[in-house]
């Protein structure tokens, strides 16, 4: 091990979910909960500055941001759902016109499936394998909701879409408890009659509460800008980044792509169903990925399958470019702090908190310390089976590292 890692019980967070300091408005994978954040900045003394966070996902870092009283926030992810939850946290809007809204689509809806006739005509999206996923009853009401959500003006509509993208889920015949999509059993199936309405008008109380309660009071003086894009770089910019990217490609570890499939295609977004192949680690590559601590490692992987050593070797060089513009986009004396997994591939663990330390390193930065924590409260898929053979599961990762290196060049 090149750079020392210190076990830190302090940012366990034992017992301690999302929930327990700021709800999310969404279910997201992999969130960072935000109380991790907080503590750093605390510890680093981060109190004001621009911060960037190139993976945002559904926004934890912003929360931590607000905390800690920053008040300028840059955000970057490929996934449109995480954009859309992102965007709705942190964009402040006038809360009388959001419960005006409300009581109007509420009115509209049920105006309007008064009328069997109407609910009849509406037309049904048609994408691949739309009925192996949904009943026709569930696909007319989301059809009649969603039609109602796009009549809402533009500047709130996005606290709509939330619970909306929810509710689709919830009402489709995919297992809930997963990140990935399994159909439930044909028995299940035959039971299944979701209230559809009920359940959109419940979300969406609940989403405009936190928003509300936990949310708006915060964002009043702040300027935070989410970015659909890949991170571009921007010199000598930002004075911190919080980030947990990815601990892989998103076949092989967290599916981003495939949970959010239902929600991108009714958001009509384009290329829905390949979201995974544009994430880190989603291109093939032909090369190795050499010269770093972490090449020892893939090449064991290759002694095992060259296949996955590719892939893997795909995920780091994305990583390493990612790292050389987010190192020139921080101020000299700015920190970077980065939330990893070492993931285990062919049961080989992949020591990726020593890469991330190393590339700042190699970009003019000092590593400051890196702390190991338990991953007691991350939704996250735990096991997997090294040889893919059944019946031999093993533990993926059972703690994260968070990297701290400081721009001293
Ligand atoms: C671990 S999650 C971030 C979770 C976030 N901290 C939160 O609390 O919700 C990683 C995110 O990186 C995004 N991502 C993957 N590859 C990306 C890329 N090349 N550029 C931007 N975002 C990317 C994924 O869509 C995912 O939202």
């Amino acid at each position: 091990m090149k750079y020392k890692v210190i076990r830190n019980e302090k940012y366990d967070f034992i017992g301690q979910s999302y929930a327990t300091a700021y709800p999310n408005m969404h279910k997201y994978p992999a969130t960072m909960i935000p109380q991790i954040g907080i503590e750093l900045f605390k510890e680093l003394n981060v109190f004001k500055g621009k911060l960037l966070d190139p993976y945002c996902g559904s926004g934890s870092s912003f929360t931590v941001g607000l905390d800690r009283g920053l008040n300028e926030m840059y955000g970057f992810d490929i996934n449109p759902l995480a954009v859309l939850i992102s965007k709705a946290k942190f964009t402040k809007v006038d809360i009388s016109k959001i419960k005006e809204g409300k009581e109007k689509l509420r009115n509209d809806i049920y105006e309007f499936i008064k009328n069997e006739q109407n609910a009849n005509s509406v037309q049904i999206p048609d994408y691949l394998n739309i009925d192996f996923w949904f009943s026709r009853e569930v696909l007319k009401s989301l059809s009649i909701i969603k039609n109602f959500i796009y009549k809402i003006p533009f500047e709130i509509r996005n606290l709509f879409l939330i619970p909306f993208s929810e509710t689709i889920r919830e009402c489709s015949y995919t297992r809930n408890n997963e990140f990935k999509l399994y159909r439930i059993k044909d028995e299940q199936i035959m039971l299944f009659n979701p209230d559809v309405y009920g359940i959109y008008f419940n979300k969406l109380n609940r989403a405009l509460d936190i928003y509300e309660k936990y949310y708006l009071p915060k964002i009043n003086h702040a300027k935070i800008e989410i970015s659909f894009n890949k991170f571009p770089k921007q010199e000598n910019y930002f004075d911190v980044v919080l980030t947990s990217p990815p601990y892989g490609d998103s076949k092989t570890t967290v599916a981003y792509g495939q949970f959010s499939m239902f929600s991108n295609q009714w958001l009509d977004i384009q290329n829905a169903r390949q979201i995974d192949n544009l994430l880190m680690g989603g291109k093939k590559v032909k090369e190795l990925y050499k010269n770093s601590y972490i090449t020892k490692f893939i090449e064991e992987i290759s002694n095992q399958s060259i296949k996955r050593a590719l892939e893997i070797s795909s995920f780091y060089y994305d990583l390493h470019y990612s790292i050389n513009d987010v190192a020139t986009s921080i101020k000299k004396g700015g920190k970077s702090i980065y939330i990893v997994g070492n993931r285990r591939v062919k049961d080989i663990q992949l020591p990726t908190d020593q890469f991330v330390a190393e590339k700042f390193e190699e970009n003019g930065f000092k590593h400051l310390f890196t702390y190991e924590r338990l991953l007691g409260n991350k939704s996250m898929p735990s096991q997997n089976s090294p040889t893919n053979k059944v019946g031999q599961r093993r533990s993926t990762m059972t703690s994260e590292f968070i990297v701290v290196c400081k721009k001293i060049k």
